[in-house]
């Protein structure tokens, strides 16, 4: 089974409309061939509209970094899967790290808006991972793998197809600090056993797992090499096309 990677750049809260246009733009000047790979970019929402016709008919997906799982109403600063897709997202990640230690985002709440995204067309890439108190514990798996079924409660195996994970352990992410590749692979592995228990092993190999927690140019061929490593979730080395670019490159 070929999985083709993913390669996406969470920008979190960076760039305003004009950095961001620039950077996309510099972005598709540099591309060159991504036939074997799949590109995205994640900019703020106040970006999104910008850049949408910048990639129109490109090799880069767009995608947001969050919505709320309502379609719409009362839910004042929310944004809603319908206003994604309106404004031409195709993926959106749900569930960062960020969002669970920042705005309260549970395993219930990424389950909820993971359905919403699925509901709307919308590919969600759910974000797990553990602090470096609970790997020092010994709890990483046992945390992630409990944080996998819980997000994917109620998701069938249909929409699996449309769902990628991201495994980002916390101690790794903005820290420098990349989990090893074979720590990583490790984790990917367990996942992906995770993901045969709930799916059978056909779904599970044609998943997608991401891996992301200072994901740079210099680490990021090593990484995705490993067997269950199926791309990158990105965050500070996508704010700088050369380096993004690289990793976009990786061999
Ligand atoms: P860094 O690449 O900056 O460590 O961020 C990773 C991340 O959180 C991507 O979602």
């Amino acid at each position: 089974m070929t999985r083709k990677p993913l390669i996406a750049g969470n920008w979190k809260m960076h760039k305003t409309v004009g950095e961001a246009v620039d950077l996309v733009q510099a972005l598709l000047d540099g591309l060159g061939d991504v036939a074997d790979r799949e590109v995205l970019v994640c900019p703020p929402f106040t970006a999104l509209a910008s850049v949408r016709p910048l990639l129109a008919d490109k090799p880069i997906a767009l995608g947001a970094q969050n919505m709320f799982y309502e379609l719409q109403g009362a839910y004042t600063g929310a944004i809603s899967p319908i206003m994604l897709r309106d404004v031409g997202c195709s993926y959106v990640i749900i569930g960062h790290s960020e969002r669970r230690q920042y705005f309260g985002d549970d395993d219930a709440m990424v389950n909820r808006k993971l359905k919403a995204a699925l509901a709307n067309d919308l590919r969600p890439i759910m974000c797990v991972g553990e602090s470096k108190t609970q790997r020092d514990a010994g709890h990483a798996e046992s945390i992630v793998t409990a944080q996998v079924r819980a997000g994917l409660a109620d998701i069938t195996a249909e929409q699996m197809q449309s769902t990628v994970i991201a495994y980002e352990p916390i101690w790794a992410i903005g820290t420098g600090d990349t989990a090893t590749p074979d720590d990583a692979q490790a984790m990917h592995a367990a996942i992906r056993r995770t993901l045969v228990e709930l799916y059978g092993a056909e779904v599970a190999e044609s998943m997608r797992i991401q891996y992301g927690g200072s994901v740079k140019p210099d680490n990021a061929d090593e990484l995705m090499a490993q067997a269950d490593i199926d791309g990158a979730l990105v965050g500070g080395a996508s704010l700088k096309a050369d380096q993004f670019l690289r990793i976009i490159q990786f061999r």
